[in-house]
Formats: structure tokens, C-alpha cells, sequence
């Protein structure tokens, strides 16, 4: 249950509750990124939908369930959303979340079930009923996004915000050289989010990269006696692993945690605003996501500008994560 909550930085002090709709791929660091908005004060989790991308999306939206049961939110409707990407194949990667998406801990099956509606029809009926009110956060593959856009126009100005976890704008990728997995796993419907025009917040490798559990903070969570901080350690182990045969260290980086705090609290990064494109037709570079240098080199557009975060307070972040999963009286 959620015993203890810690202060969302911003959203707290102006009083204000951030209404987080939430679209995942809900793998290992999706689910710390749910008990992680789940502990926070002033963060509201109205509703998920889950894609495909680490798991297939039927088993993304069981993951779903699992966690904001044991996060004690059990009213939170979750909606299946797109099986596969518009134009290519289906990929998961199992490899690094688990055959359950969850590091092979075999949690038991959520009491409830996802609704019926689609979760790119659950995005657009929620817009609607409450406009300038969500804050959308996309934490997976952007398919639902493309698929609401097309069904309903008028999204960007129904939304308060979007933040999505992807790309690597002025960085290598992680899918491949160039691509990050999220965008990877569906460049079109990426390209149709980052040229929507609605305000985006885009969260990519660019920052995730700089943040990471390693140590000291492994050894905090670890020593976590709350039920949220014992799953959240064991979820960890096969992410450790991944990352220990990968990048031969025992450490992990928080890709949707930081998007969901950023979405939260948008002083932990400094942002450049440019259009954003990613690359469809490149044999090899499928996936990449490009944005402008110093205007100088790239006069304005005038196309649609997203704000790419490519600094971010690593620290504090990290430290504001532990306060939450780690915490004494953590969920
Ligand atoms: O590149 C990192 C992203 O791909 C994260 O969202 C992770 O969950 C995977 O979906
Ligand atoms: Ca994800």
C-alpha cells in the first residue's frame, strides 16, 4: 500500500497534483517508474496502456497490473494497446527484461483485468473528457501515441504535456549505433509524435545515460525491508545481469524512472528546443533520432520544436528515487 509519499518537487509546492496518463512496455524499469510515480506526493496515476516493445503488449498490461497492485492502485484502469509497430515486424526483448518482463520472478497473476477499450482510444477518450488536464507519459514504444493522433486531430491541444522516454538526439543509441530502443522498436510512429506539434518533452539517452544505480544506491535498495523495495530489488537482478555481461559492470540506468520525474518535476534537466526527426529510410540508421545544432549552423524551420533534455541532475534524481523505492516507509 502507499504508507509513505514522498514531495513531488514542483507539483507539490504549487499545490497542484500532476495527472499522469500513463502509456508502457511495462518491463523492469517501467515498473520502477510506476512505484516511483506511485510514491510520490501530488502525482496522480489517472490511467495506463501498454504496448508492445520489452514484452508484447497482453503481457505489458499483466505487468502493469501486478505493479500498481502492489503499489496499493488498484483503480487504475489499464488498456492493451498496439500488438505491433506500423511498419515493421514485432521485436521484444526478453533478453533483458525477462521471459515475464519482470526478471523472471514469476509474480502471481493481478486480481483484475485490463479494460476493453484499446489504449489508443482510452488516450483519446480521456483528452476529451479532460482537456489541458493530463500530462501524457510514454515510456515504451510511441505506437498508441501515432494511433491516437490519427483518430483524433485535435490531441496536442488536449493534452497539458507529453513526455516521452526515447531517442538519443545528440548521442549513440542502444537498439543499434544509431537507434534508442523505443524508437527502435517503431521509427514511424515516433516521427508522428516528435511532429505533432503538441509540447513534448523528450527524455532520451541524452540523459538517461548520465543516470544510473550502481554501489552505494545498489546497496540502499537492497537493504529496502518495505514489500515495493524486496520487488523492486528482485526485478533488478536480471537487469544486473544484463548489464554486468553488456557493459561488464554491475550497474543499471533508469531510462523511465527519469522520464517519469522529469514528467514530474522539470527542473532536474536543462532542455534545447528543436524539431526532432527520426531517420526511416536509412539502411542502417533506421530508428535514428536528429535534431538541429546551434541555430547559427541550422537557421529556424519553422517546423514543429520539441524540448530535448541534455543535462540533468543526476544526483538529485537518484537521490529522490531512493527516497521512494528504498525508503523506510516506501509503499
Ligand atoms: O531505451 C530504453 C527504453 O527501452 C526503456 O523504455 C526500456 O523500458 C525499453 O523500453
Ligand atoms: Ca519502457
Amino acid at each position: 500500500m502507499c504508507e509513505s509519499r514522498v514531495n513531488a518537487p514542483d507539483a507539490g509546492q504549487r499545490g497542484e497534483t500532476t495527472r499522469i496518463l500513463l502509456d508502457c512496455d511495462t518491463g523492469i524499469d517501467d515498473a520502477l517508474a510506476i512505484l516511483y510515480l506511485a510514491g510520490l506526493e501530488g502525482v496522480s496515476i489517472v490511467a495506463a496502456g501498454s504496448v508492445h516493445g520489452n514484452v508484447p503488449a497482453p503481457l505489458g498490461a499483466l505487468n502493469t497490473l501486478r505493479v500498481l497492485e502492489l503499489a496499493g492502485l488498484d483503480d487504475v484502469p489499464v488498456a492493451v494497446g498496439a500488438a505491433r509497430p506500423m511498419a515493421q515486424p514485432l521485436q521484444t526483448a526478453e533478453f533483458v527484461h525477462g521471459e515475464d518482463g519482470l526478471g523472471n520472478i514469476h509474480w502471481p497473476m493481478p486480481r483484475r483485468r485490463p479494460s476493453a477499450e484499446p489504449a489508443a482510444q482510452q488516450i483519446v477518450r480521456l483528452a476529451r473528457e479532460q482537456p489541458g488536464e493530463l500530462v501524457l507519459l510514454a515510456i515504451g514504444p510511441l505506437t498508441n501515441l501515432g494511433l491516437a493522433l490519427l483518430l483524433e486531430p485535435e490531441l496536442p491541444r488536449l493534452l497539458r504535456r507529453v513526455v516521452v522516454m526515447g531517442g538519443a538526439v545528440y548521442r549513440a543509441g542502444n537498439a543499434t549505433a544509431d537507434a534508442e530502443a523505443n524508437v527502435w522498436h517503431d521509427p514511424e510512429a515516433a516521427e508522428l509524435a516528435l511532429g505533432a506539434g503538441w509540447p513534448l518533452t523528450l527524455v532520451g539517452l541524452d540523459v538517461t545515460m548520465q543516470v544510473s544505480l550502481a554501489g552505494d544506491a545498489l546497496a540502499e535498495l537492497q537493504a529496502a525491508s518495505s514489500a515495493v523495495g524486496r520487488f523492486a530489488w528482485s526485478i533488478l537482478q536480471h537487469y544486473l545481469a544484463f548489464y554486468e555481461s553488456y557493459y561488464g559492470a554491475r550497474m543499471c540506468h533508469l531510462h523511465d524512472p527519469l522520464a517519469a520525474g522529469i514528467a514530474v518535476d522539470s527542473s532536474l534537466a536543462r532542455y534545447r528546443r528543436t524539431p526532432v526527426h527520426v531517420e526511416l529510410r536509412g539502411e542502417r540508421t533506421r530508428g535514428a533520432t536528429r535534431g538541429s545544432l546551434p541555430w547559427w549552423l541550422n537557421p529556424p524551420s519553422g517546423e514543429p520544436e520539441v524540448e530535448v533534455a541534455v543535462e540533468v541532475d543526476a544526483e538529485r534524481f537518484v537521490r529522490g528515487f531512493l527516497d521512494v523505492l528504498a525508503g523506510a516507509r516506501a509503499p
